[in-house]
């Protein structure tokens, strides 16, 4: 396995390898890595074929980070990231740093960057002196639950994704369904921005007792563990009651999640939300096969998770 740091020694490969007719399947991730992750890999491996490469990139990318959130805390393990790497065959671990990516910028400017466009009031102003000044903004999809919730955060994603798909060039991307609302948004900016790029979404991997995996996890010391199932159980009780009656008032329903949640002493509902899970649009009455999607504080860790009902 090859690790590439430079965005020019990727760029040139990507383009060595098209011109061969390999074909090129890309994982692009915030490292940290789980099964979760790994699925992906497998997946991209299936799509690129036994002739094609796949390559998994690892960059916490700072400007989907608000500055009050866990830029700084997000858990990092290059070393463990890049032996499972190995082991799962992955051609090219492509581990930019941020002057790589941000062109020249140093993580502290470009954070403090953020803080600037934060403390102006609005996701549109430009922030100056970073040397970087180019977004991809997707309107539509990104402008509920988790866009509401993290202003900014889903121009920060397609902008490194569209950028990422520039540098690796894959023919297929590998998504998680564990992001749904991302992977939606992705397959939205490909379509309007005509990325030559199928998008693929893999199915969420979790623990035994239904926890998603997330590299977040590892931030949920002593009891939170434990308390955090209730993100899934609660999702587990909301299919329930859906399968047991017809159409149940979305708003009913929510109340109910908030209340199943906070019975955790450590966990505060950031939101539910219930959808048509090909529009995204809230749906008023829930039934069997309406989207569910939550975010809930687990002590200081955020997750987040969704389900078919
Ligand atoms: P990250 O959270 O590291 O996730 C990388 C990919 O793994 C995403 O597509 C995510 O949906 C998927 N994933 C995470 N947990 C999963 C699970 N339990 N089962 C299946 N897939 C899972 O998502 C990001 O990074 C970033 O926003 C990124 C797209 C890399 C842009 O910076």
């Amino acid at each position: 396995m090859q690790v590439i740091k430079s965005v020019v020694a990727m760029q040139r490969l990507a383009g060595r390898w098209r011109r061969e007719g390999a074909r090129i399947g890309f994982v692009p991730t915030m490292g940290c890595l789980h099964a979760g992750h790994l699925s992906l890999v497998r997946r991209a491996r299936r799509e690129a074929g036994s002739r094609g490469k796949v390559v998994l990139s690892i960059y916490v990318n700072p400007a989907q980070f608000a500055p009050n959130e866990d830029f700084f805390r997000y858990p990092r393990d290059v070393k463990r990231d890049l032996s499972l790497c190995r082991a799962e065959g992955v051609d090219v671990a492509f581990v930019p740093g941020d002057k790589e990516m941000y062109s020249g910028c140093g993580r502290s400017l470009l954070i403090s960057g953020i803080r600037r466009i934060r403390s102006a009031g609005s996701a549109e102003s430009r922030p100056t002196g970073m040397g970087f000044s180019t977004y991809v903004v997707e309107e539509e999809l990104s402008q509920r639950m988790e866009g509401a919730s993290r202003p900014g955060h889903f121009r920060g994603v397609t902008t490194v994704v569209a950028k990422l798909f520039h540098i690796v060039q894959p023919h297929v991307a590998v998504f998680g369904a564990k992001d749904y609302q991302q992977a939606a948004i992705i397959r939205r900016m490909v379509r309007d921005l005509n990325f030559p790029v199928k998008v693929v979404v893999g199915p969420t991997v979790r623990e035994p007792d239904g926890l998603a995996m997330s590299s977040r996890n590892r931030n949920l010391k002593g009891n939170l563990r434990s308390q955090a199932v209730v993100v899934p159980r609660s999702m587990l009780k909301a299919r329930n009651m859906v399968r047991k009656s017809n159409v149940i008032p979305a708003a009913r329903l929510k109340a109910r999640i908030r209340q199943w949640v906070q019975k955790e002493p450590a966990a505060r509902l950031d939101y539910v939300e219930f959808f048509d899970p090909e529009t995204l649009v809230p749906v008023s009455g829930v039934k069997r096969g309406t989207h569910m999607a939550l975010a809930a504080f687990v002590g200081q860790t955020r997750l987040i998770d969704n389900a078919t009902l």
